[in-house]
């Protein structure tokens, strides 16, 4: 066990397809591309801002990957784009999470979120999965006005719990959020949900699994 456990929010906590998931059937049969192009771009954007310099939040970032992903898929109908963007503030927990929080608090351990999200969508998104209850911490990026993989960002877990690297455990989805915090010197398992094959070999996880199931005995 380590002393505290910290989580990547979206895709790790969260499921960030659940949102064009829950609108399917009006999208049509380009709604995985169309989910799969959103988080890419999402994801693109943030980077391109932390290296540029030029902040814009995360909610921003998240409406101007849909508005890239309707351009660019005209089929998917952009008259869903307020019923997408409301579902994406309360999207879906993975169904693990709740007891995998609770078992790690019963044991001990302190746990946390920290994401790349707005304050605001980070405490929706918390609240809707009703999550407040087993977490000590939700730390965004946003006060530093940047996003990982910048060592900064994984710097406020030390300075808020006033610890060393090495008491924490970090869990993400995201294999170059891995490579963040490994790099920054925390203990990382890759939780790679979708079988994706190993990069970054040089900033390798410590543990990787397949879901947060069995976090504990790793
Ligand atoms: C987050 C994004 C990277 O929650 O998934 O930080």
């Amino acid at each position: 066990m380590h002393a505290i456990y910290v989580f990547d929010a979206y895709g790790t906590l969260f499921d960030v397809h659940a949102a064009v998931r829950r609108h399917a059937g009006e999208i049509g049969p380009d709604a995985d591309r169309l989910s799969a192009l959103w988080r890419t771009k999402q994801l693109e954007y943030s980077w391109v801002r932390a290296l540029t310099d030029r902040y814009r939040d995360f909610w921003g970032l998240t409406e101007d990957a849909l508005d890239y992903a309707f351009a660019k898929i005209p089929s998917a109908p952009r008259a869903k784009r307020d019923d997408l963007l409301d579902a994406y503030r309360t999207l879906d927990a993975y169904p693990e999470v709740i007891d995998t929080l609770t078992g790690l608090k019963q044991a001990g351990a302190k746990t946390a979120i920290l994401s790349n999200g707005s304050p605001e969508m980070l405490d929706l998104a918390v609240e809707a999965a009703r999550l407040g209850d087993c977490l000590d911490a939700v730390i965004s990026v946003d006060p530093l006005a940047t996003y990982k993989p910048l060592p900064s960002v994984y710097e406020l877990v030390t300075t808020r719990f006033r610890v060393f690297p090495d008491a924490v455990s970090f869990q993400s989805s995201n294999r170059w959020d891995i490579a963040g915090a490994s790099a920054f010197g925390f203990r990382s398992v890759w939780i790679n949900r979708t079988d994706e094959p190993d990069e970054f070999a040089d900033m390798p996880p410590a543990a990787t699994l397949a879901s947060l199931v069995g976090l504990e005995t790793v």
